[in-house]
């Protein structure tokens, strides 16, 4: 909108209106008539006395007004706490990166104690010489730091039949997004002398769900991370403390936790987890399989059921995320009106491989109903689909993989809900 249309307000204009109530001079042309503010006009409590010393809090924890920024599950989802999933508050966070305190986890017989003196992992099956590492023996190998996306192949996976949980927290928030700190497989397969006959590894968990999974050798040579930082700092417990695997752009059931084993084999286990799980019923009953790779995907972040626009109509941040397991988002779209038109989104920052994106539209809302979509684009040209396309190559049977287009449809008064366009 240029500087010069007074037919609705500018942002600056907006701004320095509310900047300048109380020093006197308000010459934007939306100012309106204000009663000073006594949070910004008189000395507050805050500032008459003595804050908190250094050693309150020797490992600091959100601000006690952060209260809502929290992981939630869906009770009917799962029978129990033990084989579980809860979801990462995206509605309420900002950037790109998870802290992981409150990232969603997803276990299947509970998060386990492990200490780093009782750690070990063992390489065997087609190798010169079976090795067992322990975790000091790892922090000597070469170490890298990646930001990566970890999703859950079931994230969206209750949206297939109709739109259903009403928040981004509920329908996408199986994701979380850190920096990763670990030793490239690669390096401790060549350290036990892989055979070249062998085409996979089998890689399981030290908890009572060993979750055992088959990965094809040219990905585990390529940037599978055994990781023992995220964020800097030790992964929590029930992220796999204290040894996770970490496989750039594949589903969540493949980032093995607390790994104890990796097995060079010439053929996949087809384990539980890859046969009768994580596999997709297709419309004439076939089941895909081997479906590794999470497609590009996205979703407003805000607003969105969680998060309403509460300010009215004018200037309006429209936000959220975007990622693709086959590389870097490079565009991401807007639609207000049901994927009938689009704008073109800001990015953040250029995507990064296998990361997330944020995604920013600076618009002014002028206070009619919006059906809020997002569209992403990754460098390999492939577009994330509606939900009408993904589901004439899928069907209704599926559970994972569900990267439709999301739609929020936002009313006058900013409440949003979760809805399907056809
Ligand atoms: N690894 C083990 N050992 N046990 C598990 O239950 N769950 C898997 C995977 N790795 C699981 C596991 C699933 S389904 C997902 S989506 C991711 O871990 C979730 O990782 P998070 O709990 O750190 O979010
Ligand atoms: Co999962």
């Amino acid at each position: 909108m240029s500087e010069n249309d007074t037919s609705k307000p500018s942002r600056r204009a907006f701004l320095s209106g509310a900047a300048t109530v109380g020093a006197g001079a308000i010459a934007s042309s939306v100012a309106q008539a204000q009663t000073a503010d006594p949070l910004i006009t008189q000395p507050q409590e805050w500032a008459q006395g003595f804050g908190d010393g250094v050693d309150a809090a020797p490992y600091g924890l959100p601000s006690q007004y952060e209260g809502d920024v929290i992981r939630r599950n869906v009770e009917w989802l799962t029978a129990d706490q033990i084989s579980s999933i809860n979801f990462t508050p995206i509605h309420a966070l900002d950037g790109t990166i998870t802290p992981q305190g409150c990232a969603f986890e997803r276990h299947h017989s509970g998060a386990i104690d492990l200490s780093k003196s009782d750690y070990r992992l063992m390489i065997n099956g087609l190798v010169d010489t079976p090795l067992v590492f322990t975790y000091e023996d790892l922090k000597r190998f070469p170490r890298e730091n990646h930001v990566y996306f970890c999703e859950c192949a079931a994230n969206t996976g209750m949206e297939w039949a109709g739109a259903q949980l009403n928040g981004a927290q509920f329908t996408h928030g199986m994701i979380h997004n850190m920096e990763y700190t670990g030793v490239p497989l690669r390096l401790l397969l060549e350290e036990a002398g892989y055979d070249v006959a062998g085409k996979w590894v089998f890689v399981e968990g030290a908890d009572a769900s060993s979750n055992g999974r088959s990965i094809p050798m040219d990905k585990a040579l390529d940037d599978v991370l055994v990781a023992f930082k995220a964020n800097g700092e030790a992964l929590r417990k029930e992220h796999g403390y204290p040894v996770r695997l970490v496989v750039p752009g594949w589903e969540g059931n493949m980032w093995v936790k607390w790994i104890r084993r990796i097995e060079v084999t010439n053929f996949p286990v087809e384990s539980r987890e890859e046969t009768s799980k994580y596999t997709d019923t297709l419309e004439n009953g076939v089941s895909r399989k081997w479906t590794w790779v999470m497609d590009a995907k996205s979703v407003v972040t805000s607003p969105s059921p969680q998060t309403p626009i509460k300010h009215g109509k004018g200037p309006l941040v429209i936000t959220g995320l975007a990622w693709s397991g086959n590389g870097a988002i490079k565009r991401v779209d807007v639609s207000k009106d049901g994927g009938k038109t689009w704008e073109a989104a800001r990015l953040a920052k250029p995507g990064e491989k296998m990361a997330l994106t944020r995604f920013y539209l600076d618009t002014d809302w002028d206070g009619s109903e919006m059906l809020l979509q997002s569209r992403a684009m990754d460098e390999t040209g492939y577009v994330q689909p509606t939900k009408t396309q993904l589901r004439e190559v899928r069907g209704l049977n599926s559970i994972y993989h569900n990267n439709c287009i999301q739609t929020w449809w936002v009313r006058s008064n900013g409440e949003a809900e979760n809805v399907e366009v056809s």
